[in-house]
């Protein structure tokens, strides 16, 4: 239970500074007939509070809070360092990132800073520090949220400046000494040894590619001053805001930090979930425009609902020692913007069909969110974001979204964490190490992990998104499509969860060390004795390439192996691995080497009903989620869908 009472409920992001004072009252009063909590403000407004350095003005502010307070309103308050001030930036210049081949990015929208910028951590504190003063005890402010969308704009890696340094000591700090890092990253290929700690730049600009195990730590050193930016200014708000929760807007598949560690200081992560954004960007390759036309007004289900359970994991599935150092678990999670209307961002912004506002906020709520937040209020009359929509049009009167919150009944929707027994295994450092050479152009890491998660959402299994080297003893089917990267103390974790459950490894598991390397025993490396084999071969395949599994077609990738001591399940049929092995299994363990849709759902269905989960095919568009004792059937087609004796509307949900 993330919010203040054990009932799920929905609020809106509003911008006082972008309307005159004499609207807020009226505003207030409206957010409140509507059915709204909480109200999210302030975290673009740094140049509104302080014009000048030091010199604070606060009153607009306060008026803001106060007026919500009395409108009987709760306030998420922000930190505003996603957008630091021109007077900041032109007089430290260094504080401003660089892009990927090393050139100065530009003060004139947002996110423009480097993480690992001293200065501007300073101000970050500061600025901090001074809201926190001011608000941190005021009755209605009930949590905060720091910053804005982390990494937005590609902003996690900064190629220059402040990040080189950081960089450096980074490296010393963790290897010691250059030898352990040239061993580490195998720089005697290509004469790549370094000899002074001062020579090792980021991995920009290379004339070809760069050493994945330079790439890998870049992107962990990145990340750490990510989770380090945060840290600073949760410690300030806990000190000075006692009672209040704090959390962070993190977006949509972003990956360019480690979640699972930049969620250990919060009390509960939040996302900002646009479903038809999120489509035109993130479709599932081999479906293409096909799949994008079919859910532009809705968005797909199961990137959407992917986005709820990944977040709703994060604490709860953190890395057993992370959280002990931390804040207890927490389970649930927020949408901290949620579409109510059209975006601006994706290459084509269509119209969401009428109901998909109502049925986005219902299967956040099934999929564990706490509260779901509205993208915003009234549409911005000025500047980047005019084209996007709020609940309230231009002209203040109520856009198409605002009639769904208002009509939505949301009985029984209590704040019951979600419950179920079949897991997926998602880790950071994998994905890292998996898209940095990732051999065949259709694949990435996302791709095969989503390929395996809709396979279990289409059999209508509720599913846990939780890190690898969390505690997997509540579950009954694990799933880990991509985990590339094993340790030993990772495989052993493995091992122990296959004494009690069915456990499925996709292509690639087990490929890598933490430094990037392969094992000197190849693939599976610690994971051998529990698979049962190793690899033989792996084939990538080009778009009019394919090959088969007896009646299964693979497309992208196929790997074939050599089993030790378990039994080969399926053999390629044809192809240059024909009559080799395509799935091992051992025990409880299966591993599937080839990228075939009906192959992996065939193969999870048999798993599932091993471990007596009754796996239930669902229909194209329509699926099942429970929460609270409720099962929630949503229907995403924009046509009427049969099933189980009930018709659902296009664009509709339902109790079963
Ligand atoms: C989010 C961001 C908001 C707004 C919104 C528009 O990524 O946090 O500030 O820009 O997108 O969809």
């Amino acid at each position: 239970m993330v919010n203040n009472s054990n009932v799920f409920q929905l609020g809106v992001c509003d911008y006082p500074e972008h309307v005159p004072q004499d609207h807020w009252q009226g505003y207030a009063r409206q957010q409140k007939a509507l059915g709204l909590t909480y109200v999210r403000i302030g975290e673009f407004a740094w140049s509104k509070l302080e014009p000048l350095e030091g010199e604070y003005h606060w009153d607009w502010l306060d008026q803001a809070v106060n007026t919500l307070h009395v409108e009987g309103l709760q306030v998420v308050l922000c930190t505003p360092t996603a957008t630091p001030p021109a007077w900041l930036i032109r007089a430290h210049p260094e504080i401003l990132p660089f892009d990927k081949i090393g050139k100065q990015r530009e003060f004139g929208s947002r996110r423009h800073y480097d993480f690992s910028s001293e200065l501007y951590r300073e101000h970050s504190r500061r600025i901090t520090h001074a809201l926190a003063m001011r608000y941190g005890h005021h009755p209605s402010v009930v949590g905060w949220q720091t910053d804005n969308e982390f990494g937005c704009h590609d902003t996690v890696r900064s190629y220059g400046g402040a990040s080189v340094a950081g960089f450096q000591s980074w490296l010393e700090a963790k290897y010691g000494t250059l030898g352990a890092l040239n061993s580490a990253w195998g720089n005697v290929f290509w004469s790549q040894d370094y000899n002074a700690w001062s020579q090792i730049l980021p991995p920009s600009n290379t004339v070809t590619e760069a050493n994945p195990s330079h790439v890998l730590d870049f992107y962990r050193f990145s990340s750490d001053a990510v989770a380090s930016f945060q840290e600073e200014q949760v410690s300030i708000l806990r000190d000075l805001s006692p009672g209040r929760w704090v959390t962070h807007n993190f977006m949509i598949f972003f990956s360019d930090f480690d979640h699972y560690r930049a969620s250990e200081c919060l009390d509960f992560p939040s996302w900002d979930s646009y479903p038809t954004g999120m489509l035109e960007f993130f479709a599932p390759d081999g479906t293409g425009e096909a799949l994008k036309t079919k859910y532009a007004r809705t968005g797909h289900p199961d990137l959407i609902s992917f986005n709820h359970d990944l977040y709703r994991g994060l604490k709860g599935g953190a890395p057993l020692e992370a959280v002990s150092r931390a804040h207890p678990r927490t389970a649930g999670h927020w949408v901290m913007e949620q579409q109510c209307g059209q975006v601006n961002w994706a290459p084509f912004n269509p119209l969401p069909a009428e109901g998909a506002v109502a049925l986005w906020t219902a299967q956040g709520w099934a999929h564990g969110a706490d509260a779901v937040v509205y993208f915003r209020w009234r549409a911005a009359t000025m500047a980047q974001e005019v084209m996007h929509s709020g609940l309230l049009r231009h002209n203040e009167t109520p856009d198409r979204g605002y009639a769904e919150v208002k009509a939505l009944e949301r009985e029984g929707w209590t704040t019951a964490p979600v419950k179920t027994r079949v897991a997926l295994l998602h880790d950071y450092e994998s994905l890292w190490i998996f898209d940095a050479q990732k051999h065949s152009s259709g694949l990435s890491y996302w791709t095969q992990t989503l390929t395996y998660y809709m396979a279990l959402r289409s059999l209508s299994m509720d599913v846990d998104i939780v890190h690898p080297d969390s505690d997997l003893s509540s579950y009954s089917v694990i799933v880990a499509p991509a985990i590339t990267l094993m340790t030993e103390t990772r495989a052993k974790n493995l091992e122990a969860a296959a004494e009690h459950a069915q456990i499925v490894f996709g292509p690639r598991t087990a490929y890598r060390t933490k430094s990037g390397r392969t094992f000197e025993e190849g693939q599976f490396g610690p994971l051998t004795p529990l698979v049962g084999g190793q690899l033989e071969n792996f084939d990538s395949l080009r778009p009019s390439l394919e090959v088969s599994i007896g009646d299964h077609r693979a497309h992208t990738w196929a790997e074939s192996y050599a089993p030790t001591t378990a039994s080969v399940r399926y053999t390629y049929s044809s192809g240059p691995l024909k009559g080799h092995a395509a799935v091992l299994e051992h025990g409880n363990v299966t591993v599937i080497g080839a990228h075939s849709e009906t192959l992996i759902a065939e193969i999870l269905s048999a798993k599932l009903e091993a471990a007596g989960l009754a796996p239930m095919p669902m229909p194209e568009g329509l699926r099942v989620s429970n929460r609270a004792g409720k099962s929630l059937v949503m229907n995403f087609n924009e046509e009427a869908v049969s099933w189980f004796g009930k018709t659902l509307e296009g664009v509709s949900f339902t109790e079963l």
